[in-house]
């Protein structure tokens, strides 16, 4: 159990989510010249298989360098883009190609929080009609009980005195406010999910600790689900309960949070740990950042796609595409060399 100390009761073997092989690629845009010289069609291949489950009342991590898919995955989650290939399950239903009525009811159930709170709130709107907004559309009630729904979120969220800030615009808000006001529009539904995309990486640091403690404490309170996607360790090894590893599109190792941070077993998410920071002048890296930079999702590297920045690869890795193997209960890993790390 994490230090969010997940109650008892929320049983965390109930799947959620359940994605399965999901894809998603974006045609290239070609100029005229591009096009008459090749009909060969290009793609962006920001997600290239990736499953995983989300059990009830965790938290997961997606993590990994920017432009590994992280946001793409999110999004296609939220059924926010249409998958190319896979399949998305919520709470056992096959969602992946749903529609009309039927996505608009489920959006009360799966919400999500960006990064930038400023271009998520509309600067000519008041901060609580802009929390009202998400309940008046998938919720029944009076006017009155929308306003007690709206300012009692608000209260738990921290944006108090809860009648002084309703009537407040964005711009009168300081960063971390308005990233309560973004939480507070996200949790007036009830929702089931939430997918977090980089929550506090705006906010000043002073305020990114009692944001994630914030984030932490509702997630408990509510039984929240939470999609956690960040590119930072630190942050994810604050809130997760289990965490996901992607490069370039794909899932290098998935886990257990505390199994993965000790032991993990794929080199990429060996590099990534050690260039954590540590306060410790004394400290040393044992193994640099890989060299050279994430390469290009259009054309990615046959067999491994981490094996030209890998110290370990051999021949079979520029052939052969490794699958997620479990190596330990819960752990699962995309190397054909992994097991010199248990
Ligand atoms: N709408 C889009 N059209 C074309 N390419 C896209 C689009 N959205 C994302 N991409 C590309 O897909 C890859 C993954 O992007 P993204 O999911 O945003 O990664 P991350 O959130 O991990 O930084 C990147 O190469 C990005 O440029
Ligand atoms: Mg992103």
């Amino acid at each position: 159990m994490n230090s969010n100390g997940q109650s008892p009761l929320a049983s965390k073997d109930e799947v959620l989510v359940r994605i399965v092989n999901l894809k998603k690629w974006f045609p290239v845009q070609k100029s005229f010249f591009e096009q008459t010289l090749s009909m060969k069609s290009l793609h962006v291949r920001a997600v290239d298989g990736v499953s995983f489950e989300l059990h009830r009342g965790e938290v997961l991590g997606l993590a990994g360098e920017s432009g590994s898919g992280k946001t793409t995955i999110g999004r296609l989650v939220l059924r926010l883009l249409e998958p190319t290939e896979g399949q998305i399950f919520f709470d056992g239903i096959d969602i992946t190609h749903l529609k009309g009525e039927e996505l608009r009811k489920l959006r009360r159930r799966m919400q999500v929080v960006f990064q930038d709170p400023f271009a998520s709130l509309n600067p000519r709107m008041k901060i609580g009609e802009q929390i009202a907004h998400p309940h008046s559309i998938h919720l029944k009630g009076t006017e009155s009980e929308r306003q007690a729904a709206v300012e009692e979120i608000m209260t738990q969220v921290g944006l108090t005195p809860a009648r002084q800030i309703f009537d407040k615009y964005p711009h009168q808000l300081s960063g971390g406010m308005r990233q309560r006001a973004v939480l507070a529009r996200a949790l007036v539904t009830h929702p089931d999910l939430i997918v977090a995309d980089e929550p506090i990486a705006m906010a000043d640091v002073s305020v990114r600790a009692l944001l994630l403690d914030l984030m932490v404490s509702l997630q408990r309170d509510l039984n929240l689900t939470y999609l956690f996607i960040t590119h930072d360790l630190a942050t994810a090894k604050y809130i997760c309960d289990r965490i996901g590893i992607l490069y370039l599109g794909r899932l290098a190792e998935v886990g257990d949070l505390r199994q993965v941070y000790r032991t993990p077993l794929h080199p990429y998410t060996q590099a990534l740990l050690e260039a954590v920071p540590v306060p410790d002048p004394k400290f040393r890296r044992k193994a640099p950042m890989p060299k050279g930079e994430i390469p290009n999702p259009i054309n990615p590297p046959p067999g491994c796609r981490f094996h030209p920045r890998c110290t370990f690869a051999q021949d079979i890795c520029s052939v052969d595409v490794p699958e997620l193997r479990e190596l330990r209960s819960g752990h699962s890993v995309a190397c054909h060399f992994a097991e010199q790390f248990l």
